[in-house]
């Protein structure tokens, strides 16, 4: 039993994480692992410093930052992270690629669930959806009025999108149906092939902010998108523009977005992240009745995330394997 122990690759766990990632774990025979038997809170900093000393592979979330002292802390065997997230802004890169550690990660098992969510958002922050249940609830339904609570509409509108991936491509095929005239993106280079599937049209940034009736922030946070969406870009989009963000909050400075809400200069934000998470609710951003915030759920279905949390698993199970991994980020 000694020698079967030890053959076992070594991995912790940042997090309590849903059923089917820990079946495949338990079921793998490959691992023996310790877990931070919490979805509630985060496993603390100082623990996780502790957990990782030793290890072979480690299962994060987005909340754990994956950088030189947790690295340092883990030591040499550690040559497997995997991220139960499509986002990778919580990993120090460059650390991980001259240590020569490989990394999962979690594309395409939640581009649907995404973008179902960003839709919703979309809608109901252009309808002013949140406003007008408060109204209802609370006694401010009074007669029918003819410019009351209006909003926005998708049809024959222009949506701009930045930065076009899987997410950007199935938001846009979502928002077809809606009568859209005409979709728009920009990013580091034209991608013609995602492009054609929903006939966008490449512009420079400029023309984004311009053009756009409703802009979707579906780029990833990297140092050349942080808070690329500031005072200057807010400053050129339409006053009937709707912001939405369900990327990092991080690409947003959230004073020039208080500013461009509240001066009118766009008409209204949607956003599912910010910068920190959770926000605390003494947030300016909360005052504004046109700034429609969500807690970070854009992938929280049942099914997505029990894949993501599947597809983290068996990333990790064949990175440990020195095998290719079903999802790995190319360093
Ligand atoms: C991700 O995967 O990066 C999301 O932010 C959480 O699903």
């Amino acid at each position: 039993a000694q020698r079967e122990m030890s053959s076992l690759s070594r991995v912790y766990v940042t997090r309590q994480i849903p059923p089917e990632g820990l079946k495949i774990l338990k079921e793998s025979g490959q691992v023996q692992f310790e877990l931070w038997d919490s979805d509630d809170v985060p496993v603390p900093r100082k623990e996780l410093l502790q957990k990782v000393k030793g290890v072979d592979g480690l299962l994060c979330v987005l909340t754990e930052k994956i950088d030189k002292e947790l690295l340092d802390a883990a030591g040499p065997n550690l040559k497997v992270i995997s991220t139960m997230s499509v986002g990778f802004d919580h990993l120090s890169l460059e650390e991980l690629k001259n240590r020569g550690i490989r990394v999962g990660y979690t594309p395409e098992v939640l581009t649907d669930a995404v973008a179902e969510l960003t839709v919703a958002l979309l809608l109901t922050t252009s309808r002013r959806l949140i406003e007008a249940t408060h109204e209802a609830k609370t006694g401010g339904w009074g007669t029918w009025r003819t410019l009351w609570l209006c909003g926005y509409e998708l049809a024959n509108s222009t949506v701009g999108i930045f930065g076009l991936g899987r997410i950007g491509v199935a938001i846009a095929e979502r928002l077809a149906p809606f009568k859209v005239k005409k979709f728009i993106y920009t990013d580091v280079a034209p991608r013609p092939e995602l492009a054609k599937q929903i006939n966008a049209e490449y512009v420079s940034m400029d023309e984004l902010t311009k053009r756009s009736d409703f802009l979707a922030m579906c780029c990833a946070l990297t140092p050349e998108t942080k808070e690329i969406c500031n005072k200057n870009f807010f400053s050129k989009m339409k006053k009937t523009s709707i912001f939405i963000n369900t990327s990092r909050g991080g690409v947003v400075n959230q004073d020039d977005l208080y500013e461009a809400l509240s001066t009118g200069q766009i008409a209204g934000a949607g956003l599912d992240v910010t910068v920190p998470e959770p926000l605390p609710t003494s947030h300016p951003l909360f005052t504004l009745k046109n700034c429609v915030i969500l807690p970070h759920i854009a992938s929280a279905s049942y099914t997505t995330r029990n894949a993501m949390s599947a597809l983290a698993a068996n990333n990790l199970l064949l990175g440990l394997r020195d095998e290719p991994m079903i999802k790995e980020l190319q360093l």
